[in-house]
């Protein structure tokens, strides 16, 4: 098992900035997601892993080794691609014995018998038992993903990278290789690194998720530490959904006092303690659907008023679409509810539940101390692996 560091990465493509100022650990045996939308950088980051680009800048270790200037045949990682890239001419044996047959040990290649052995138990881990002999346009989109699963297990690698696997399937075979492909990965405990741009997707499957935008990591960690600490505004509207109230902070405390433009008064809790607001500094709150009542749980919880628009009845809860003002907003409330479109809505947020947020994104991640991509950092890094 290998631990992947990437330290201050930079890729660019002419004047285009793929990714930069990339830092950060992927710990060894877990499934580390890159999360953003097309464009993010997300293949680009992967492909550095990889040793398809060299970086302009920073560098990647495997545990203790430099690997930033080692080619991709040595560094014994397995790639499994959204289009499978399989040889439509071979058939699965063969498409899965392929780097095997070219892989050197020490110098030395594989036998006859010690590749047919590897490429059975390749063959049975994803479950392709007896189809061996099948050409590939004989398989399913499932089955050839599975070929491309055990094409890239099969010479036993110390990473395993996965770019969007799962985007040429339909939903229900989605669902299926996805828990194929955590049973498989738990099962071999292998350091993974997992591209996608669904959300849903790298929460249900993901040790730690990293959420990129414009190239950069925004952040980086846990399904639910992403989910019920954001820390940026982009993060809490690309997981899940949120209603995003601007305000400026008129008292800092333990719960932090926005002023919102109508005059009333949010407070709730910053979701990065070290970050140096201030007050009359622009902020947003932002509240989840689910995070709305229509009773008060406590004296001070925030009351929000506001027209509903649409409600949506998706059987388990009630979506209810409303307006603050010329703020569009969501709740999640109790299915057996019924409601008015125009009709006025009091609803109540506890403080607790309610997200601070700065404005902006890596510019604010800059202020806050320690943070991988703080003003301080970034030269240091810089020059320690230019
Ligand atoms: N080979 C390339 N040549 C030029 N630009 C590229 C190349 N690969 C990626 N890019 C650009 O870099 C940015 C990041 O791309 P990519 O890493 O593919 O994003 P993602 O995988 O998140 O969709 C995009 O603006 C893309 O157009
Ligand atoms: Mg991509």
């Amino acid at each position: 098992m290998v631990e992947i560091k990437l330290e201050n990465l930079r890729k660019t493509f002419g004047k285009i900035v793929a990714t930069d100022e990339v830092t950060m650990t992927l710990r060894e045996g877990e499934l580390s997601t890159l999360l953003g939308p097309s464009g993010c950088g997300k293949t680009t980051l992967l492909r550095l892993i990889a040793g398809f680009y060299r970086p302009d800048r920073g560098r990647i270790f495997f545990d203790e080794d430099d690997v930033t200037k080692v080619p991709p045949h040595k560094r014994n990682t397995g790639m499994v691609f959204q289009n499978y890239a399989l040889w439509p001419h071979m058939n699965v044996y063969d498409n899965i014995a392929y780097g095997l047959k070219i892989k050197r040990v020490d110098g030395m290649k594989y036998t006859k018998a010690a590749i047919e052995k590897r490429v059975q138990a390749a063959i049975d881990l994803v479950h392709l038992e007896g189809l061996g002999d099948r050409h590939v346009h004989q398989l399913s989109g499932g089955q050839q993903q599975r070929v491309s699963l055990a094409r890239a297990l099969v010479i036993e690698p110390d990473v395993l990278l996965l770019d969007e696997p799962l985007s040429n399937l339909d939903a229900k075979l989605r669902t299926e290789m996805r828990e194929e492909i955590i049973r498989i990965q738990k099962e071999l405990s292998i350091t993974t690194v997992y591209v996608t741009h669904d959300q849903h997707e790298a929460l249900s499957i993901s040790d730690r998720v990293a959420v990129m935008e414009h190239g950069y990591i925004q952040q980086f960690g846990t399904p639910r530490e992403i989910y019920q600490h954001p820390q940026t505004i982009f993060v809490a509207d690309f997981i899940g959904q949120c209603t995003f109230i601007e305000g400026s902070i008129n008292n800092l405390g333990k719960y932090i006092q926005v002023q919102i433009p109508d005059g009333q008064v949010i407070a709730g809790k910053t979701t990065i303690e070290e970050y140096p607001f201030e007050e009359g500094e622009s902020v947003k709150c932002a509240i989840r659907p689910e995070d709305l009542h229509l009773e008060r749980t406590d004296p001070r919880d925030n009351e929000i008023i506001g027209t509903i628009n649409r409600t949506i009845y998706i059987g388990n809860a009630l979506e209810v679409y409303f307006s603050i003002g010329d703020i569009s907003a969501q709740a999640l409330l109790d299915p057996d509810l019924k409601f008015e479109s125009g009709e006025e809505i009091h609803l109540f947020a506890p403080r607790p539940e309610v997200m601070i947020l700065p404005l902006g994104g890596v510019e604010a991640l800059r202020k806050v101390p320690g943070h991988p991509l703080a003003e301080a950092a970034a030269p240091t890094t810089a020059k320690s692996s230019a």
